[in-house]
Parts: C-alpha cells; sequence; structure tokens
C-alpha cells in the first residue's frame, strides 16, 4: 500500500515502519497516525512477521502531535473526536512485539508512541521530553502515566512541569529504555533485536508480551496468578515440547509456533 508519511518494509520475519514526514520533523498528524495504524494492522495479519520496529530519522523519531493540526481545536471538537485517544493507542494493542528505535527527538506524542512500543532502543543522541506545558497542554497520550510507571514521580513530574528533556545516557539511568547504541547502529540493533524475538515461538512470544503488560494493569498477587496461569498454558503447545527436547539434545530448537 502506498503510505504518504511512513514506510513499510519487511526483512524476513521483521516489519519496519518508519515514520517519514522529514519537513515537520515526523509531527503525528492524523493522517499519520491514521497510516500508522493500517501498516501495524497488514503486519499483525502476516503470518509471516514476527516482530515490529517503529523507527524515524536520524534526526527526530517524532518532535510530537503535529501542533499546527491541532492549534485550532476547541475543548467540544477534541472531545467529540476523542482527540489522542483515537487511533494513536493501536500501538498499545499490537499483540506481536513492537520495539521503538529512536534517534534524536522523541518529545510530546513522539516520547508517547516511543512508550506505548514494547521497549524503547535508543540511540545515542536520542531526546526525550514531554514540552506540551510550553504550549499550555499537558501531555494527551500517555506521558503523564506511562512516562511517571517508566521513570518514577520525581522525574516524570519534573520532565511534565518544566519540558525538559533527558538524553540517551539519562534515559537508560532512569529505566526508559532498555539500551543505548552509537547512532549509526541503532537499525542494526533493533534489527537484529527483533530477528531474535521473531525467531522465537510465536504463541509464547505473544504469551510472553502479555504477561510483562500485566504487571502494569493489575496487583502483585493477582499478576503473580496471571503469569502462572499463562505459564501453565506454555505447556499446552508443541513448542515448549521442541523447545526443552532441543536443550537436552543439545540442539537449536526448530518452532512450528503450535
Ligand atoms: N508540530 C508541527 N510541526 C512541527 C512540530 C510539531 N510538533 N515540531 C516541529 N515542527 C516543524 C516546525 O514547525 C518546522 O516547520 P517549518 O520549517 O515549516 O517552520 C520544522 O518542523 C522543523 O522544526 P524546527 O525548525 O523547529 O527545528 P529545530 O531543529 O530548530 O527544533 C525541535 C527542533 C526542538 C524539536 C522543535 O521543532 C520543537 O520544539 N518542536 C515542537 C516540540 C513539541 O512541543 N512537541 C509537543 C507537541 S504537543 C503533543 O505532542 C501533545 C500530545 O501529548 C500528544
Amino acid at each position: 500500500m502506498a503510505y504518504e508519511h511512513i514506510l513499510v518494509e519487511t526483512r524476513g520475519k521483521v516489519g519496519i515502519v518508519t515514520l517519514n514526514r522529514p519537513k515537520a520533523l515526523n509531527a503525528l498528524c492524523a493522517q499519520l497516525i491514521e497510516e500508522l495504524g493500517q501498516a501495524l494492522d497488514g503486519l499483525e495479519a502476516d503470518e509471516t512477521i514476527g516482530c515490529i520496529v517503529l523507527t524515524g530519522s536520524e534526526k527526530a523519531f517524532a518532535a510530537g502531535a503535529d501542533i499546527k493540526e491541532m492549534a485550532g481545536k476547541s475543548f467540544i471538537s477534541a472531545y467529540l473526536e476523542d482527540f489522542i485517544t483515537n487511533g494513536w493507542e493501536r500501538i498499545t494493542t499490537c499483540r506481536k512485539p513492537v520495539i521503538a528505535a529512536v534517534a534524536g527527538y522523541a518529545l510530546g506524542g513522539g516520547c508517547e508512541v516511543a512508550m506505548m512500543c514494547d521497549f524503547i532502543l535508543a540511540a545515542d543522541n536520542a531526546r526525550f521530553g514531554q514540552p506540551e506545558i510550553n504550549l499550555g497542554v499537558i501531555p494527551g497520550a500517555g506521558g503523564t502515566q506511562r512516562l511517571t510507571r517508566a521513570v518514577g514521580k520525581a522525574k516524570a513530574m519534573e520532565m511534565c512541569l518544566t519540558g525538559r528533556q533527558m538524553d540517551a545516557a539519562e534515559a537508560e539511568r532512569a529505566g526508559l529504555v532498555s539500551r543505548v547504541v552509537p547512532l549509526a547502529d541503532l537499525m542494526d540493533e533493533a534489527i537484529k533485536t527483533a530477528e531474535r524475538i521473531a525467531e522465537q515461538s510465536r504463541p509464547i512470544a505473544l504469551i510472553c508480551k502479555e504477561s510483562v503488560n500485566a504487571a502494569f494493569e493489575t496487583t502483585l498477587a493477582m499478576g503473580i496468578m496471571t503469569e502462572r496461569r499463562l505459564f501453565h498454558a506454555c505447556f499446552a503447545t508443541d513448542d515448549q515440547k521442541e523447545g526443552m527436547a532441543a536443550f537436552v539434545e543439545k540442539r537449536q530448537p526448530n518452532f512450528k509456533n503450535s
């Protein structure tokens, strides 16, 4: 499918979506968000794909929601169209693992979209921030909630109240990103990581993602119970038999996604 603001490609079992609106530093306009949703629908439906990488340019993952598009909104128009929730959260409903490969600016909605992914791999030039306060609004795509869960109240509160940006090293120390790599290596590392995930048993990878995500939605006791039941469910798969047999026989497993 031809898109205007994104590029979509597949490399083996990995789907790559590149935000591609360079003149606006990948500002997330409504059309881009709609295209991103369509691309994720396509990659979810593609049985050959086991993991998705979402990335931007070297200068900007995304500099936020499109300020020019949003400037004229009223409360009633924002409310009636359910602005932000509508469409954006498609990333969070993706069942396949999604890695955000972030270089350059990930600000406002850009930081929020990165945090909607399953984890963030950052280039050493990445900068994260929630500068909405400077525009007379607050984050509207989960920034006050996901950033707080990722880095704790002190840093999240300071960043949301002041608009201060974190560089990649601080983001790694704070637990916002899983790893920082040199800018030149970002896509190779992201694709290598995605390939590793895509090589695993598909159902087990999905179950694993579901179980980790449960940690953010429930109590510890309920989360442990959810994990245990999902762990038990793994034993109903052929891939559990294959994975353990391969270990015993000292060979690589050949998962069949069943
Ligand atoms: N929306 C619309 N256009 C944007 C944009 C945005 N969020 N960010 C950058 N652009 C546009 C600029 O207007 C500019 O376009 P023109 O050439 O037509 O003027 C172009 O991208 C390049 O930007 P700059 O000239 O500003 O580039 P820079 O290198 O000097 O600065 C920057 C880079 C610091 C990221 C700066 O562009 C900036 O501060 N951008 C806005 C960041 C921001 O406030 N994001 C939050 C948006 S609100 C939000 O996201 C709400 C939410 O929670 C969902």
